[in-house]
């Protein structure tokens, strides 16, 4: 019924850090990606090569590129909005591109200043470019759910634009409850619609967990067979620009629940609990995590 192993996607410092007010000292990231690195996690998104004004936070993602140390058993991603934020994080160093758009129209011209429309032919040759280059290229698709200004998104919207997306060449697709709102039976028509046309190993399933409905979702996700999720060290994140979006499910719950039905993942839950104190004493706030709090106060 459940899955023997769940591939987790680290993206604590791009999703996690992005939404974060207080700047991280670049060294201080570094080190905190180095030990996440080390945690057995297979994949990290460490930063964003989108416009500095649009996320302070990460305009020094070229330099954490740079200076992260690579584990070689670690594929590292970034996101990437267009062909300039593509020069930049190849030059900086990735294994995998992450491009990204909305299903929604409103929320895709407030987070990328374009349309659907628009943004296609940009994607389609960050896509192209990034394949010959070598990389993979994982497609987030935002909104998946709900949208913060449109309400409910119908799944053949979603469809449209996951059908663009591979058609461009994405490697895998990522769907994003951006705001954290769906429950599982909206999990199911959204699978349901997506699992008829694409095989279940492209898809993985970004839960923001804004209403504590993310470990619902995932269980149902791993129902119908879905065994990638992103997930973010804490809970700490949430788009800038989704009003009321908070953190991604913490890394720490959802490892506490995969581990606990016996299900792997290859990640120490130690070396996360180490990582996410680390981030918790540099933010200067606790992290939303309830699996941290219990271990922490061990
Ligand atoms: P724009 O202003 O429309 O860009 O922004 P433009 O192409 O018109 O260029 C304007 C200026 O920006 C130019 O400079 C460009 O060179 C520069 P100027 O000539 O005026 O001096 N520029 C750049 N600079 C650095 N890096 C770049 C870049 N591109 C252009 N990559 C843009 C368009 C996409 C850049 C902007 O809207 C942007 O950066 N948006 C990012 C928003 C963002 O990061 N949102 C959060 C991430 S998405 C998310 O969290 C959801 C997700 O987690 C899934 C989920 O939860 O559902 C993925
Ligand atoms: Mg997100």
């Amino acid at each position: 019924r459940w899955p023997e192993f769940v591939q987790i996607k680290e993206v604590g410092p791009r999703d996690g850090l992005q939404n974060e007010k207080k700047r991280v000292a670049t060294a201080d990231k570094i080190a905190w990606i180095n030990m996440l690195s080390e945690s057995g996690v297979t994949e990290v998104e460490y930063s964003s090569f989108v416009h500095p004004k649009w996320v302070p936070q990460l305009s020094d993602a070229h330099e954490v590129g740079k200076k992260i140390v690579r584990n070689p058993q670690v594929c590292y991603s970034a996101l990437v909005p267009n062909m300039k934020g593509l020069d930049l994080a190849l030059e900086a160093g990735i294994d995998s591109a992450s491009v990204f758009m909305s299903a929604s129209e409103t929320h895709n011209q407030k987070n990328i200043n374009k349309t659907i429309a628009e943004t296609y032919p940009v994607l389609g040759q960050v896509i192209e470019e990034a394949k010959s280059a070598g990389k993979r290229v994982t497609g987030y698709v935002s909104t998946v759910f709900d949208c913060p200004y449109e309400g409910k998104i119908e799944p053949e919207a979603v469809i449209r634009v996951c059908e663009q997306l591979f058609e461009f060449g994405v490697d895998d697709l990522s769907l994003g409850d951006t705001i954290g709102s769906a429950v599982p039976s909206q999990v199911e028509e959204l699978l349901q619609a997506v699992l008829k046309r694409y095989p279940k190993e492209k898809i993985i399933m970004h839960y923001h967990d804004t209403r504590g409905m993310a470990i619902a979702n995932i269980m149902t996700s791993m129902e119908y067979g879905i065994n990638r999720f992103d997930s973010s060290i804490g809970g700490l994140g949430g788009c800038p620009y989704a009003p009321g979006a908070a953190g991604n499910v913490a890394t720490n719950d959802i490892l506490y629940l995969l581990h606990g039905m016996g299900i792997k993942t290859g990640i120490d839950e130690k070396k996360i609990r180490d990582a996410s104190l680390y981030i918790q004493n540099k933010l200067g706030k606790l992290l939303p995590s309830k699996s941290l709090a219990v271990a922490a106060a061990k």
